[in-house]
């Protein structure tokens, strides 16, 4: 049995597509899933671990802010406890905070495959960015900066692969990104180009973000995150998906194309 926690989100539901089509048993733990999980709650934590060989952790809202990596390490040692071998971590780049998330779970005692991964694709679609990207306009504090979007059908495969076959991937830190970086502008044209509509890209600096985070109801701590990570750090392309699965990662031109045929971007 797999333990996917957070196994309803972006990259957990679809690890538990994969890991189902392969005649693996998968236990979805969320706190609306089934079987209920409360990073906020240890209590639901014995209950979830219990029987499980292995785990994929993905921390909410984000294992790069204060706190995330006590809770991380907490879990990782409860899952050794409870008789968990292989855990696989899904991380941020760049982010401090996470860095010492991924040092707890390498530390516990389990055997261990971290996936850091740059921005996902997917959160123009399926997350914070697309009600931005309904209304044409992404305003964020990012200026001209890069990133190479990673799409979350590459960080599923990889982290399905290491769930499936924990000896292959043990002790294995993979950098998860796109193929190549491009700029929020250039995300605009990308998404403009799939979607036939005009969609633009507004810099804004970072305390006219702090309000777009509250009116969205996010954690205004993640507007100190963006602060750290969006410098031009993370621009840099890595080579963690051909490393893991022996092929190149998808670009974000196939992932807008494909969002947008599945009517996503709207
Ligand atoms: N988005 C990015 O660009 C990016 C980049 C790098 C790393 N990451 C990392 O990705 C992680 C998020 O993973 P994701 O994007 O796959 O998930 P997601 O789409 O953000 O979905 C969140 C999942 O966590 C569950 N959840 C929410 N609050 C919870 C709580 N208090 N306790 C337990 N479960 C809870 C949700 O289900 P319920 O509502 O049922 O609880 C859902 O299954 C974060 O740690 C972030 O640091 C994100």
């Amino acid at each position: 049995m797999t333990l996917l926690i957070g196994g309803t989100g972006k990259t957990g539901r679809r690890v538990a597509d994969r890991l189902t089509e392969q005649g693996h048993d998968v236990r979805v733990a969320s706190r609306h899933s089934d079987t209920r999980f409360d990073w906020d709650d240890e209590s639901t934590w014995p209950a979830a671990l219990d029987g499980q060989r292995a785990a994929y952790i993905t921390f909410y809202p984000d294992l790069g802010l204060p706190g995330a990596a006590d809770k991380v390490g907490a879990l990782a040692d409860l899952a050794v406890k409870s008789g968990v071998e292989h855990l696989v971590l899904l991380s941020g780049r760049g982010e401090p905070l996470a860095q010492a998330a991924e040092q707890r779970v390498k530390d516990s005692g389990a055997g261990w495959t971290i996936v850091t991964c740059s921005w996902f694709a997917q959160n123009f679609s399926e997350d914070f960015l697309a009600g931005a990207v309904a209304s044409g306009d992404i305003r964020l504090p990012a200026g001209d900066v890069s990133e190479p979007f990673v799409d979350a059908e590459d960080i599923a495969d990889v982290v399905a692969a290491a769930l499936a076959d924990p000896a292959r991937h043990d002790k294995k830190h993979y950098e998860l990104t796109g193929p190549r970086a491009l700029t929020f502008a250039e995300v605009a044209t990308e998404l403009s180009r799939a979607t036939g509509r005009h969609i633009r890209y507004t810099a804004i600096d970072h305390e006219e973000y702090e309000d777009v985070l509250r009116e969205a109801g996010l954690p205004v701590e993640l507007g100190d995150m963006f602060r750290g990570i969006l410098d031009g750090r993370n621009a840099r392309p890595a080579d963690g998906v051909r490393q893991a699965l022996g092929r190149p990662a998808r670009d974000f031109a196939d992932y807008a194309t494909r969002a947008a045929a599945e009517g996503q971007l709207t």
